[in-house]
């Protein structure tokens, strides 16, 4: 029995339900910018608000890692443990409950983006170490002649382990008891946590358009090579560019900035080259996989052109910490990650010759359609909102009429955001039903 398709599915079908449970806290999450009592005394927002986070992150890491289950034995032959690999599962699930519990109950205690009791870092820690051992013992001896995507995983696994480590020095008090300190730590720890998991959704990019192209100039050339160390880099040094309010000389400031914008160019201008290259007939046999990366690349452009704005220092000086922060820290979340994860998604459903009805075709292709019309609409929202309060705070405008002005732009976040969840429902459930259906094989192959 191909049991290392099942942990996949088991995998994908969870990365999935976090995802549409995690929009469900985002959208009242929308409700609440408009409605700032809304549910406040059940599901205030400092409560919707990392159940949203939590739970969308658990997406891309989940989807990710469902991903990598999958496409290593077709890369080595087989996976060193696929008791291990169910292990991971079983502990991922357990630690993800135990995370939601305590946001339901109220026990919170972490730091921003990891706002959960820091005890539950440890099986967070160890369940990683069980993906680490498949992981390594897979890959073991066969490192140096690998294509791309494995050293992106390998990096992004290894400094996942370390970087998580990092976000819980604030626990020491030599790191805790002094402001600047751990101002820097916590940036830069999580400048590094975003570098990690974007070198395991970037390799799985590339996996996937190598198998699409069938050629594999796409994994070993040069410039993806530039783009990895770039990215490495990027994955190190980002935090530059986070410690905005800790004193130190712009030019790091600057350096980071500058890095992290040159490695979306090359991504962008890789996928861009390499969607070029691909010819006719295996546009139309990858047709989804094929979408989701374009629909990617263009969202590569609009956060780079955006980023660009927002480096310079005028713009800056206004714009940081406003909502111009959150279309940038969602439209690559949702623009970048999610779309090449849908990508995989697709690409492993078309691998298992799953073979989709014509109406879930047809609710996924309009899903696409919704889903990128309306993430438009969303993040031109927020940054309206961010010029909006970034400006009218300049001129010392009161709060009260502030708001006033911000409203029609909360409406249209929130009205987008509806249409955002809407189109990733109907892209997502066909896909959930389809490895549910499918995740035990029709016949048995293999032991
Ligand atoms: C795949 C889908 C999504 C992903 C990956 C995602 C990701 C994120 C991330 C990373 C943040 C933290 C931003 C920051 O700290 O600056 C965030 C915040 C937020 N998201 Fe989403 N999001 C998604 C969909 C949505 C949708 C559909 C809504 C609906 C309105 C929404 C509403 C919010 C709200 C209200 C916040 C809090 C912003 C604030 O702190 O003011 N999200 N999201």
């Amino acid at each position: 029995m191909n049991s290392s398709r099942q942990v996949t599915f088991l995998f994908l079908a969870s990365a999935i339900i976090a995802l549409m449970v995690g929009i469900f806290f985002g959208v009242i999450g929308g409700f609440q910018y408009i409605l700032p009592l809304f549910l406040k005394e059940s599901m205030g927002f400092t409560k919707a608000r990392p159940l949203h986070v939590t739970l969308v992150v658990t997406w891309i890491f989940s989807a990710a890692i469902g991903g990598i289950y999958y496409y290593l034995p077709k890369i080595f032959g087989k996976l060193y443990s696929i008791r291990l690999a169910y292990l991971h599962f079983i502990l991922f699930v357990i630690t993800g409950c135990a995370i939601l519990f305590c946001f339901f109950t109220n026990q919170f205690g972490g730091k921003e983006y990891l706002e959960f009791p820091p005890y539950l870092a440890f099986p967070m820690l160890l369940t990683w170490v069980l993906f680490m051992v498949n992981f390594f013992m897979t890959i073991k001896g066969k490192f140096l002649q690998a294509p791309i995507y494995i050293w992106m995983w390998t990096t992004g696994i290894s400094f996942f382990f370390f970087t998580l480590l990092e976000t819980y020095l604030w626990t020491i008090p030599f790191f805790r008891d002094n402001i600047v300190r751990d101002v820097t730590v916590q940036w830069k720890s999580m400048g590094s946590l975003v570098g990690s998991w974007n070198m395991l959704v970037y390799g799985t990019a590339f996996y996937i358009m190598e198998k699409i192209s069938g050629n594999e100039i796409h994994t070993r050339s040069n410039k993806v090579f530039f783009f990895y160390f770039l990215g490495l880099t990027n994955l190190m040094f980002n935090w530059g560019h986070h410690i905005y309010i800790v004193p130190s000389a712009p030019w790091i400031g600057n350096i980071a900035y500058i890095i992290s914008m040159t490695e979306l160019l090359i991504l962008g201008n890789i996928i861009y080259t390499w969607k070029k290259s691909v010819n006719e007939s295996r546009q139309h046999i990858h047709l989804l996989p094929i979408r989701f990366l374009s629909s990617s690349d263009v969202w590569v452009f609009l956060n780079l052109t955006l980023a660009i704005l927002i480096s310079i220092p005028a713009v800056n000086a206004y714009t940081h910490g406003t909502h111009i922060t959150v279309a940038h820290a969602m439209g690559t979340t949702i623009g970048i990650n999610t779309m090449i994860l849908l990508a995989s998604l697709f690409f492993i459903i078309q691998q298992e010759n799953i073979s989709m009805s014509a109406s879930h075709s047809f609710i996924i292709k309009k899903g696409f359609w919704v889903v990128n019309i309306s993430l438009l609409v969303f993040w031109i929202s927020l940054i309206a909102c961010g010029i909006i309060k970034a400006s009218e705070q300049q001129k010392g405008t009161i709060f009260q009429q502030m708001m006033e002005m911000l409203s029609p732009w909360f409406h249209s976040f929130l009205i987008a955001g509806i249409g955002v969840f809407i189109g990733l429902l109907m892209i997502c459930y066909p896909l959930f039903i389809n490895f549910i259906n499918n995740r035990i094989p029709k016949t048995v192959s293999e032991s």
